[in-house]
């Protein structure tokens, strides 16, 4: 048996041959494959070499690196109804990779390999100049920092001239109140294509960095980070405490000003699963209220002169992700709550999954009368029901799925099943670009406002929105005057003709007159901790 000691150098030993051979690997790379090609390679090499000495040091550690949901796992959902949302939450799985990610930061950051030239300078672009400020929908998608693993969907893929918000998801709350990034790896370590090795000073790398060059290219595009989510605060509960005093709301507030200040964010997006009581709802309200203060504080320090003279600063976003089920936003003083906020993230999918009885639809916007089962929520009440308590349509933002759940061994929707399936990621959760799975056909229920799939020989139904069904909820969200469409979650769309995104940005920016919404994202951050960031643009 060796010792610790030793096992340390042969950790160390290992981690160096690895990023040596990663080293002549991107040679090659820069020949024959193009950035994300060289990603891919670069991941799945370090995988496999971390996977075995993770197994070798310790032995304790979760052997899943695969992001499957694991219903019997401890920290599992309960019980009817886990809706919603489970924001596709990997509550049993993104453990596994933090396990994972954290080991490899540390070659990739740390070792300098020897005889080797960066393959190109960080410097970003020039950025292109502001937008024209406009009034229009939004069109939002989550962005989660695990997409980088098995999915392989990189920020740099993010349709950033489609989207007027990304909400790169999700940062977790330490009990003072501190926000803190939940994997260094992805978030700020990674080195991608482009990214210097040998730059002087206190840089950041990963996603912050190639968010912050995407908004400059991309001019529209707000980055905000959202912190919470199903797993650090339903099933960890990180919220609970920091909320509930008028110290820890402002030790949040603050943390949340340091969290634009440094990374380059345009604002912060809360996804508390769920105040349990009015208590909690009133704590919710409190911490927002103190966010925006703080937030506006800061905005204070950065009034400069535009080219023209006129005075001008930032105002940071503060956003939610906001319940669809009764249970949970009655609790919530949503009128007061939406006065805070820029706008309101309606999570309206989820409404029927493998914690239900019978198979259901998961994001129909009516209830169904001929087939009450298979309709357990609908978005047309949750919606109305925000309206009447106060909240005003435009800042209600449509959640929408780019995923589909799955009910096996069903003859339909409201009927018993047996099974959820694989997914192609997490158990009974399939991508909407893979979708309608082979031998399955397309249906719409025009009484439910919804489409699925079924396929007759295995009866196996899907519930998911179809091009068809997106652009349907287009023509819901005009009529009722929303704030716009939100994804869930970005690396689940086509990139073809048939892409969600692009499409119902389309109908957004059509016809009645409104279109997308113009505003310019902040690019100066001259208090970062980093000097990538801080020198990156100024004013
Ligand atoms: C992980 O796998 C190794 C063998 O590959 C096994 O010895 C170890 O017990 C496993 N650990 C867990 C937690 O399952
Ligand atoms: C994966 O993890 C779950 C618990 O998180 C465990 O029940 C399951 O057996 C593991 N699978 C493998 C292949 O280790
Ligand atoms: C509200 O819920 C929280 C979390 O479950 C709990 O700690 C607190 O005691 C509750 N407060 C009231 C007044 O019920
Ligand atoms: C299943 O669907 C196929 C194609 O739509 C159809 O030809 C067949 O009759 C169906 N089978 C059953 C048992 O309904």
């Amino acid at each position: 048996m060796l010792s610790a000691r030793s096992l340390q150098w042969f950790y160390l030993l290992v981690l160096l041959s690895v990023t040596t051979v990663l080293a002549a690997e991107e040679t090659q790379a820069a020949n024959d494959c193009d950035w994300y090609c060289w990603v891919e390679k670069k991941i799945n090499s370090l995988e496999k070499q971390v996977d075995k000495i993770t197994k070798l040091l310790f032995p304790d550690v979760d052997n899943n690196t695969s992001t499957s949901i694991d219903d019997n796992a401890p920290n599992a959902p309960t019980g009817h109804p886990r809706y919603p949302s489970s924001f596709g939450a990997p509550y049993a799985s993104i453990t596994a990779n933090h396990g994972v990610a954290k080991l490899i930061s540390r070659p990739i950051v740390t070792v300098t390999p020897t005889g080797r030239t960066p393959i190109a300078t960080s410097t970003p672009s020039e950025p292109k100049p502001d937008v024209q400020a406009r009034a229009g929908y939004r069109s939002l998608a989550y962005f989660g920092n695990w997409d980088i693993y098995g999915r392989k969907y990189f920020p740099q893929q993010v349709p950033a001239e489609k989207l007027t918000h990304l909400l790169y998801s999700f940062a977790d709350i330490k009990s003072d109140g501190t926000v803190v990034l939940t994997d260094t790896y992805a978030d700020t370590d990674i080195h991608y294509q482009g990214d210097s090795w040998s730059d002087s000073g206190n840089n950041v790398y990963g996603a912050v960095n190639q968010l912050a060059m995407l908004k400059a290219r991309n001019r529209n595009m707000k980055v905000m980070l959202s912190i919470g989510g199903w797993t650090y605060t339903n099933t960890n509960k990180h919220l609970d405490t920091p909320a509930s005093t008028a110290q820890g709301r402002q030790a949040f507030a603050a943390s949340c000003v340091d969290m634009v200040k440094n990374y380059g964010f345009d604002g912060i997006d809360i996804d508390w699963e769920y105040p349990q009581n009015t208590t909690q709802g009133s704590q919710f309200l409190a911490m927002l209220t103190e966010m925006r203060s703080q937030l506006d504080d800061y905005a204070e320090t950065l009034v400069y002169a535009d080219a023209a003279g006129r005075k001008t600063k930032p105002h940071f976003l503060i956003s939610m992700a906001a319940p669809a089920g009764d249970t949970n936003y009655r609790l919530l003083p949503l009128g007061k709550i939406a006065a805070v906020l820029d706008f309101i993230n309606l999570m309206a999918y989820d409404y029927a999954g493998s914690w239900d009885k019978t198979s259901g639809h998961a994001s129909n916007l009516y209830a169904s009368t001929s087939n009450p089962l298979s309709t357990p929520f609908n978005t047309y009440g949750v919606v109305n029901a925000y309206i009447a308590a106060g909240v005003p349509s435009a800042k209600l933002n449509l959640g929408m799925p780019l995923y589909g759940r799955a009910f096996t061994k069903t003859r339909g929707p409201g009927l018993p099943y047996d099974g959820i399936g694989d997914g192609t990621w997490e158990k009974g959760v399939y991508d909407f670009k893979d979708l309608p799975l082979k031998g399955a056909k397309e249906y719409y229920s025009k009484e439910a406002g919804a489409t699925f799939s079924y396929d007759n020989s295995t009866g196996m139904f899907i519930s998911y929105d179809t091009l068809n069904m997106a652009l349907r909820k287009v023509d819901y969200i005009k009529q009722n005057k929303l704030g716009g469409a939100m994804w869930w979650e970005v690396s689940g769309d086509r990139t073809d003709k048939g892409s969600i995104i692009t499409n119902v940005v389309r109908g957004l920016g059509g016809s009645d007159g409104s279109g997308i919404e113009s505003s310019s994202n902040w690019l100066a951050y001259p208090d970062s901790q980093y000097d990538n960031i801080k020198n990156a643009y100024s004013h």
